[in-house]
């Protein structure tokens, strides 16, 4: 492959970013700016505040970019932009961000799956990676458990059936009134609560009926605890996360470890927000330990969006497939191609 170096640009969601990348691993400059402070007093993520924020931060998000790299624009080959899932006011302002780049330093422009994206944050810390993989994807949207045979070969093994893992971390603490988002406040207060203080329900993990798929459940979960602390109210809100963690870590460690044994992996990636989960990240290490698998856990700042993950798949897609026409539109309900 021809050396390259992409500039990077995701606006799928909350986090206005842009990276610059060398030969799809060595990021020269990584720069997130985060609207996390301007959502949480609504209690999530407001579409049409999210698109003002990114049209405020595109432009100085970029340019910070290629000055962190010490580049000029003139030493950009490509550029690689999220075109899907996500919010479309959102996607819309970088997507016409990097259309606009790209006419006018005529350079292709590539457009990314931000799933895929996800996945990639590996190979930026670890490009040696040997396939196959078997990812665990864990974010605010999306609960996924997939099998990686090569670069852009992926097959989904398992999924969740209805709240995302991220999306039951922010619904409890939303209840326990830990504030937005509350994947880290829960992980946090889980520290000095006992895991074991309540069984909340392993749910498709018992040998009855569902126990051999590989999907997963956190609604009725949510409803356990949110029955349980009512029906307890004495009971310690530490306690409660703790239990409800270990809860959630167990089903998804469970799944990984099987989705690993059936397709052979030779390793586990974890992958998005929810990675950045103190247990789930030290109990899948374990587990791949006593497995004999190599277990990948990106750095926290990898874990959440990005757009250095961008520009690698940007990387891997340009090379293998070429350029992206300048008329590609965002796509909202983007899925990975799974073959
Ligand atoms: O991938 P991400 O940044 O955004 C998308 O959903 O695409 O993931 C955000 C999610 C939120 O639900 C947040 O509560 C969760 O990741 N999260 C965590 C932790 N840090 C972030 N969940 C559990 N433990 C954490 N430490
Ligand atoms: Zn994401």
């Amino acid at each position: 492959m021809t050396a390259s170096t992409i500039l990077g640009i995701e606006t799928s969601c909350d986090e206005t970013a842009a990276a610059v990348v060398r030969d799809g691993s060595d990021v020269l400059s990584s720069v997130v700016s985060s609207q996390i402070e301007l959502h949480a007093r609504f209690g999530g993520v407001v579409p049409e505040v999210a698109s003002r924020a990114h049209l405020a931060s595109i432009n100085p998000v970029i340019d910070r970019a290629l000055a962190d790299a010490g580049l000029p624009a003139a030493a950009i080959d490509a550029i690689a932009c999220t075109v899907g899932p996500g919010l479309i006011g959102a996607l819309l302002v970088g997507l016409s961000a990097a259309k606009a780049l790209a006419l006018a330093w005529r350079v292709p422009l590539v457009g990314v799956n931000h799933h895929e994206a996800h996945l990639y944050a590996a190979f930026l810390e670890d490009p040696s990676l040997e396939f196959p993989l078997v990812v665990l994807l864990v974010s605010g949207g999306h609960t996924m458990i997939i099998e990686m045979a090569g670069h852009g070969r992926y097959r989904l093994l398992g999924r969740t059936i209805d709240d995302a893992a991220g999306e039951a971390y922010d619904k409890v603490a939303r209840f326990l009134d830990l504030g937005y988002p509350g994947g880290p406040a829960i992980d946090r207060l889980a520290r000095r609560g006992d895991p074991q203080a309540v069984a909340f329900p392993r749910a498709m993990m018992t040998r009855e009926g569902s126990a051999d798929t590989l999907d997963v459940s956190f609604s009725g979960l949510k409803t356990a605890v949110v029955n349980h602390a009512r029906r307890h109210p004495g009971l310690d809100s530490a306690d409660i996360a703790a239990s409800f963690q270990a809860a959630v870590v167990d089903v998804l460690v469970t799944k990984t470890r099987r989705a690993a044994a059936q397709v052979g992996a030779r390793g586990v990636v974890l992958a998005g927000g929810v990675a950045a989960n103190s247990q789930l990240r030290a109990d899948l290490a374990a587990a791949c330990h006593a497995d004999g698998l190599a277990c990948f856990l990106p750095s926290p700042a990898l874990c959440t969006d990005n757009a250095a993950m961008i520009a690698a798949v940007g990387w891997h897609r340009l090379h293998a497939d070429g350029p992206s026409p300048l008329d590609i539109g965002a796509q909202p309900n983007l899925r990975l191609a799974f073959g």
